[in-house]
């Protein structure tokens, strides 16, 4: 089955939702919740959580005249009991976050039995393309540089890496895809085009790269083997990224019944 109708079948499992509690995991300001709001049943209502207390209040803003509620919370701590919500859903976060275990294991725990769980996820693979193994490349050199100079930095994650973890989730009914347009694209307009995969210019990667090289070279652990290697790797990836351009992720999309 090809990419968009896979996703055209989760989004009418979405729609046949039955049950109204929706939950969306690290939510940001609710770009996911508004996406998906129009396509659940007549009454559904959204809750979304994020640990950034500046994103929930943007949320709360911009969707006031929607059925959403909005909490500042940890997402691997969910204050919620056991069989809260009839949809739990994740966009966009999970290489962000500290434990993803943790979290994936709160998201079936809220869940009720029989209902479904949703991740979307920006993935740089699923297509031979120099421009998408470079841009994940960059994005691995950010997050290891990041966490050399002590900060927080996430690796981008794989489709292997998501499928290991959605194995050991108590689900049934699982589909996946691997889509070159996220479901606000494609509920936008079903019928449209996958997008071709063009490059981009790198600039906005090269920026943050050298960014980072002079906080290397200012820091005073720059001597360490780690940081130097970093800097060294930074100026052929640059060369790469220069050859080859950037591409936008691709898209892993998952929706699962809870046994
Ligand atoms: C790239 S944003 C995506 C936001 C939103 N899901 C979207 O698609 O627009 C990632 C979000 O994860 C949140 N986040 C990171 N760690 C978290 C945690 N442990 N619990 C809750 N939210 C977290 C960040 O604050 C940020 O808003």
């Amino acid at each position: 089955m090809c990419a968009s109708c896979r996703l055209k079948s989760i989004v009418a499992v979405l729609r046949s939702l039955s049950g109204c509690r929706a939950l969306d995991m690290a939510s940001g300001k609710g770009r996911f919740i508004a996406t998906l709001l129009p396509i659940l049943p007549v009454g559904a209502s959204f809750t979304g959580v994020d640990i950034n207390p500046e994103r929930i209040d943007e949320g709360r803003k911009s969707l006031a005249a929607k059925p959403v509620t909005f909490a500042t919370m940890d997402a691997a701590k969910l204050e919620y009991a056991d069989s809260s919500f009839d949809l739990v859903t994740i966009r966009d976060a999970l290489h962000n976050l500290d434990d993803v275990e943790r979290v994936l294991a709160e998201m079936v725990r809220v869940l009720r039995s029989g209902g479904l769980l949703l991740i979307e996820e920006p993935i740089y693979e699923g297509v031979k393309s120099p421009a998408l193994d470079t841009t994940r490349a960059a994005f691995r050199w950010l997050a290891q540089a990041k966490q050399a100079l002590g900060k927080p930095g996430h690796l981008p994650l794989s489709k292997a890496d998501l499928l290991q973890w959605i194995d050991g989730l108590t689900l049934d009914s699982v589909s996946e895809c691997m889509s070159p347009m996220d479901i606000r694209c494609f509920l936008e307009d079903p019928s449209r085009e996958p997008p071709a995969l063009t490059e981009d210019s790198p600039e906005f990667l090269v920026d943050c790269i050298e960014h980072l090289c002079d906080r290397i070279r200012s820091s005073s652990a720059s001597v360490a083997s780690d940081l130097q290697s970093l800097a060294e790797e930074a100026e052929a990836l640059k060369e790469r990224l220069g050859r080859h351009g950037t591409v936008p992720a691709r898209y892993f999309v998952c929706l699962g019944r809870m046994r």
